[in-house]
């Protein structure tokens, strides 16, 4: 009745109010309580904030970590990525180890999800279950140390041709990045599937884009995947995946030379001939051999670069690390770096240089855990437990921002003897670092990308040194693909006979 004597306009404007608040109130943003966040915005929460931060930094991390250090702290933030998407953070080392050791906590669909459209069954896109169980122990041999040690002779093979390529690039500047792509790409073929193939290293490049990273991430996924050139990338690396394990299974067969195992496909085929059934079903491993080159191509690469970025930045660590290896490894053209060579204990300053690359180059710079029941977490001030009810998801930063209390205010800074005692022996616990995180989940293939890596800088180390770049090229700020890569990385690289005979 109200409405008839009432002015025309008056009753949609009281409308329009009561759908106005209406809105406002269920748009509201709803930041876990008692967790410092930014002020965030009805329906968007922070995600323009993020937006442009990632914009200016090309990094979603460094975003994170602003939020942290604004809301006053490393232990306990949270980002609201829509008004109703809170995601918890953290950068504290001692809340992340809790994490990462607990059964409480597994990698939730967040994260296999990034993997699950690609290779659903690997371990990568699974969280903790049976399937994931029989996996590990499939491929239980692949850290095995006669398999490490074997499959370390397909990195030196590629070391060798990479040394070989940049002997005749010497005296310019140039980009590494296509060079060590096609190397790295070449020897986990080798290790994965007997081979070292390019098809792998081509249409790998091309899938990589199906995992992309960054505030867009699921829409860019969703629209890469059904792009024609990438199912028919992933059409021929299934192919590939299936012909190599059908030679392999006919080795077997046929009684072969099986005695070493020298890849994937044969451990896990000899497993198969053992034991008379399919230890892994087709789809399962087909995945994990493909998740095998995507977890370990990518990743190396970008701590190579970070080598390359960080001992070119510090001409005074690479004359220390060329005595250090003069010393204690045979000249290259003796013989090749074996992995009994190139141990913590046989070569400290070697492992104390690979580390620091590691823990300031922070190659994935973040993971993500759900709880998977209640549980708690350490809360915002420190110290006082917080609860975590099942579901809360958790972004663990693994970088050194948040170690400036364990590590020191220097903590930002590339400085291998930190990593030393007093004896100038190498001390695996001086430092906090998580680069291949942790506990259950920890990295799969921690073991075989040290070994390359060690292989990798003696080989650089032992023939080249690296010239300091122009100031305006020194910077290490980084990139975000699928790990942060340092951008403005070019190398000018210098035989040391020449440096040494004082030649330009
Ligand atoms: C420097 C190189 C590498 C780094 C920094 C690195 C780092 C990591 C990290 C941080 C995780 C844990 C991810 C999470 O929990 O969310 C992980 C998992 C994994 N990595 Fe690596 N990785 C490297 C090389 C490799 C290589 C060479 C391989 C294979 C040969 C590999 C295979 C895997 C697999 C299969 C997982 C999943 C393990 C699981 O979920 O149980 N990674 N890696």
């Amino acid at each position: 009745m109200v409405f008839l004597i009432l002015p025309p306009l008056v009753g949609p404007t009281i409308l329009f109010l009561v759908v106005y608040i209406a809105f406002k109130h269920v748009t509201r943003p709803k930041p876990i309580p008692d967790v410092p966040s930014l002020p965030a915005i009805s329906f968007f929460g922070n995600g323009l904030d993020i937006a442009k931060h990632y914009k200016k930094t090309e990094t979603i991390h460094d975003a994170f970590i602003d939020v942290l250090r604004k809301t006053g702290g490393m232990v306990l933030g949270q980002v609201l990525i829509s008004a109703f998407t809170p995601i918890l953070l953290t950068a504290d080392p001692d809340q992340i180890d809790r994490i990462l050791i607990s059964q409480d906590w597994d990698r939730g669909i967040r994260s296999t999800g990034v993997f699950k459209p690609l290779i659903p069954h690997a371990l990568l896109a699974l969280s903790i279950d049976e399937e994931y169980k029989a996996h590990k122990r499939a491929f239980a041999f692949g850290v095995s140390s006669s398999f490490l040690k074997e499959t370390s002779k397909r990195f030196i093979e590629e070391d060798h041709a990479l040394i070989d390529t940049w002997s005749s690039q010497t005296g310019e500047w140039f980009d590494p990045e296509p060079e060590l792509t096609y190397r790295q790409a070449r020897a986990i073929s080798a290790v994965v599937f007997g081979e070292p193939s390019n098809l792998i290293d081509k249409d790998l490049k091309t899938l990589f884009k199906t995992l992309s990273a960054g505030p867009l991430a699921p829409i860019k996924r969703m629209i890469e995947k059904v792009r024609p050139t990438n199912r028919e990338a992933y059409k021929r690396i299934i192919q590939y995946v299936q012909s190599r394990t059908t030679i392999s299974r006919k080795k077997f067969s046929e009684g072969g030379d099986v005695a070493l195992i020298e890849n994937m496909i044969d451990g896990i085929v000899q497993k198969e001939a053992e034991s008379g059934v399919a230890v892994l079903s087709p789809d399962g491993l087909r995945d994990e051999l493909v998740s095998m080159i995507l977890a370990g191509d990518e990743t190396s690469v970008t701590t190579q670069l970070w080598v390359l970025k960080f001992l070119s930045n510090h001409p005074a660590i690479q004359y220390k690390l060329r005595q250090h290896l003069l010393e204690r490894v045979e000249p290259l053209d003796v013989r090749s770096p074996t992995v009994d060579d190139l141990t913590p204990e046989h070569t400290p300053f070697l492992e104390a240089v690979i580390q620091e690359v590691l823990r300031v180059g922070n190659p994935v710079a973040i993971i993500g855990r759900e709880a998977m029941r209640d549980t708690t977490l350490v809360g915002p001030s420190g110290g006082k437990s917080f609860p975590a009810p099942k579901g809360t998801k958790i972004l663990l930063l693994l970088g050194p921002e948040g170690t400036e209390g364990r590590v020191g205010k220097d903590t930002m800074e590339f400085k291998p003897e930190r990593w030393l005692n007093e004896k100038g022996e190498y001390d695996s616990s001086a430092v906090w670092q998580a680069s291949f995180a942790k506990g259950p989940r920890a990295c799969y293939g921690s073991k075989q990308a040290l070994i390359s890596i060690r292989m990798f800088i003696v080989y650089i180390s032992l023939t080249f040194f690296l010239e300091k770049p122009p100031p305006k090229l020194q910077s290490t700020r980084r990139v975000e693909r699928v790990t942060l890569r340092p951008s403005d990385l070019v190398i000018k690289l210098k035989p040391w006979e020449k440096l040494e005979q004082g030649e330009n």
